[in-house]
């Protein structure tokens, strides 16, 4: 085949044969096909999308790129949740050890933190001596005991992914559905899962801003999921503010334990439980959602899914005195409030703004290879709908680099809108999505 001639192809709209599939993904992995012309073929597939039958596809030559895990000989309904990616997003610290402690197993393969949003792996790493680099006999041994284990994309899972999305990243390619579904289900598939629950964010802090395209984008992840025999169910959250209150990793750890410890539920613990309900209820473990839920309200009450957390820091190398005692964590040496001086309702909040503001405090990477601040990020005290008088703060913003901390004080005054009008807070979780179709809320 002719490299130049599928790409031609592509950008007039056609669809690829599964053979010109293999041949140009594989030829990418194994270095025959160089990067100018994947991202020419990657732009001309933005623009062009694909065919259902080319993305299940794609999907099967990026999960055969490499291993495929089988947990088979492990018993239950191994059941995993996959979000879109937010700011402030820290469900899967929670849930994971939350859907364990009720009966499913959760094996788990997480990501780094992309552009303005944050990543499991950087959260968890945060934790000292917490290791998510495991081999694939570790990361079944570790299942196997404690029924969770949360790893990142290793070199064996779909290694096309894993080159493809470097590129996708720098060649303004990352937006476009099809190869999300194929990047995000290739991994999923490959983990050795036997259902997925996915939470497809929207709004100002998500990547598909509008709710048509998280609907679509839903229903094309489902469809791919449910085309390999995965049960695959979705909803659609909203991110058009921080979930929960803090955004940067050891923060987001820190008020992880204190939902697990259970203090008073907040939006975050919400969408958790929901999810957790779905998890559960498709892992086999209860027999409705509804009772899933209720089976992860009582998992938190009675300390199980906290138990759960520990044995799985416990397990991956981490230290649990930082999680029985979070405040010997080390601080940010820098702490601002930030205040507005105004008063009024928060109208709006620029998620997206809140999310760099979070970057540059040095909680998030500007180029591939960075390295992170823990301690750094920002912690929201108002959201939208809440009143605020003048000279509360709005907001603390910590970090180890001064001028980082100034420009992320300034990032989060641009980003909040207030008005002397009341405002109802959005929508927490607009629907669900499942192979018949999407029902709203
Ligand atoms: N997350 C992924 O894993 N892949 C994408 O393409 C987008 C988000």
């Amino acid at each position: 085949m002719i490299p130049v001639e599928l790409i031609r192809k592509k950008r007039q709209g056609e669809a690829l044969t599964p053979d010109e599939l293999q041949y140009f993904v594989n030829g990418y992995v194994n270095g025959n096909i160089p990067d100018y012309q994947m991202a020419a073929w990657l732009m001309a597939v933005f623009f062009r999308g694909m065919t259902e039958s080319e993305m299940k596809e794609f999907t099967r030559v990026m999960l055969h790129s490499g291993t495929v895990v089988d947990l088979s000989s492990i018993p239950g309904i191994k059941v995993d949740k996959h979000s879109t990616g937010g700011v402030g997003d820290k469900v899967s610290i929670i849930l994971a050890p939350l859907v364990a402690a009720c009966g499913a197993p959760v094996p788990m393969i997480s990501g780094r933190g992309l552009g303005h949003t944050g990543g499991t792996l950087d959260k968890l790493e945060s934790i000292p001596g917490f290791r998510t680099d495991l081999d694939i006999p570790t990361y079944k041994k570790v299942i196997e005991k404690i029924g969770v284990v949360m790893i990142g994309q290793t070199k064996d899972i779909a290694p096309a992914d894993k080159k493809m999305y470097a590129l996708r990243d720098v060649t303004a390619t990352v937006e476009c559905i099809p190869l999300i579904a194929g990047s995000i289900m290739s991994k999923k598939l490959a983990e050795g899962i036997d259902a997925l629950v996915l939470d497809v964010k929207t709004g100002s802090g998500a990547f598909m801003q509008e709710k048509d395209q998280a609907i679509e984008l839903a229903q094309t992840l489902i469809n791919t999921g449910e085309a390999f025999g995965k049960r695959t169910i979705g909803y659609i959250t909203d991110m058009n503010q921080p979930l929960g209150n803090a955004v940067g990793n050891w923060l987001e750890i820190e008020e992880c334990i204190r939902c697990m410890k259970g203090e008073p539920g907040n939006d975050l613990m919400e969408v958790t439980y929901r999810l957790a309900g779905a998890m559960i209820y498709l892992g086999g473990r209860s027999t409705s959602i509804n009772k899933g839920e209720g089976m992860a309200r009582k998992a938190i009450e009675s300390g199980a899914a906290f138990e759960k957390f520990l044995q799985l820091v416990s397990e991956q190398g981490g230290d649990i005195s930082y999680i029985e005692n979070p405040s010997k964590y080390k601080k940010a040496r820098y702490s601002e409030e930030v205040m507005l001086g105004g008063e009024g309702t928060v109208t709006t909040i620029d998620n997206h703004g809140v999310g760099l503001a979070g970057l540059v405090t040095g909680a998030g990477r500007r180029k591939i290879g960075d390295s992170i601040d823990y301690t750094a990020g920002v912690v929201i005290h108002k959201k939208i709908g809440e009143s605020m008088q003048k000279n509360e703060s709005i907001a603390t913003v910590y970090g180890n680099n001064r001028d980082g901390v100034q420009d992320a004080v300034q990032r989060i005054r641009k980003a909040y809108r207030l008005s002397d009008q009341k405002v109802q807070p959005p929508k927490l979780i607009y629907g669900m999505a499942d192979k018949d179709g999407y029902k709203d809320f």
